[in-house]
């Protein structure tokens, strides 16, 4: 029997928390070898703290607008953070900058979802972007996280197509549904170790991963 410890994550939030519920949903069904045990808003009034409750997780909402730097935020996001003692820390539709401070701090433990064919379109507005540049496909990207906005290491894309009469709404629906898939699928690699990041490279099963990561849909 596999004795493999089961790991500890935090996921940070900021709204509907949709990546969330599937992340919660895969722990729940034991498809990732995880407890959640605690999530964190920078905004108090996020329908994903709901989520959260309602599976009795442990939640703190940290509102940034009460802090007078990104330093002194991120300061309390380690300190809840490292009270629960968490093996990774999961970015999902977490809309604050982190600190190179806090990017060292959990590198190699944090990763991120992006709604986008990265390295294209990082920072906001993707879809949009995506539709005015008349781009055939969309997607998301989970990567490792580091200094670089949108920028670490590729673990997983999902490519949708782009319809003639896409809006940036139809658009971004179409997108989560994907990311609900592939975001379970990376945490549970790197909870039973079978994801790492060496240096600025992402290995899985001791291969590492091109610019498109893991060739998996
Ligand atoms: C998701 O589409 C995620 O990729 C995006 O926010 C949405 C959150 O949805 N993240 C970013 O834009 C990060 N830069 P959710 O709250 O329903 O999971």
């Amino acid at each position: 029997m596999s004795t493999q410890v089961v790991k500890r994550i935090v996921v940070l939030i900021s709204g509907s928390g949709s990546n969330l519920q599937s992340i919660i949903d895969a722990c729940e069904s034991k498809l990732i070898n995880a407890e959640i045990v605690g999530v964190i808003s920078n905004k108090v009034s996020a329908y994903g703290l709901e989520r959260a409750k309602s599976h009795h997780i442990s939640i703190e909402a940290i509102d940034h607008t009460k802090f007078n730097s990104r330093d002194s935020f991120d300061a309390e996001l380690m300190s809840v953070i490292d009270g629960w003692n968490a093996d990774f820390v999961i970015l999902a539709g977490f809309m604050r900058i982190l600190t190179p401070k806090f990017t060292e701090h959990y590198i190699g433990r944090l990763v991120n979802i992006h709604p986008s064919l990265l390295p294209k379109y990082p920072g906001l507005n993707t879809h949009q972007r995506a539709i005015e540049a008349k781009d055939t496909h969309a997607g998301a990207t989970i990567h490792f996280v580091t200094a670089e906005l949108d920028g670490g290491p590729v673990i997983l894309q999902a490519k949708v197509p782009i319809e003639k009469k896409e809006t940036s709404d139809s658009l971004a629906r179409k997108v989560l549904r994907e990311e609900h898939v592939i975001y379970p699928q990376a945490i549970q690699w790197l909870c039973n170790g079978r994801l790492i990041l060496t240096g600025n490279v992402a290995i899985l099963d001791g291969k590492p991963l091109t610019e498109r990561g893991a060739n998996w849909v």
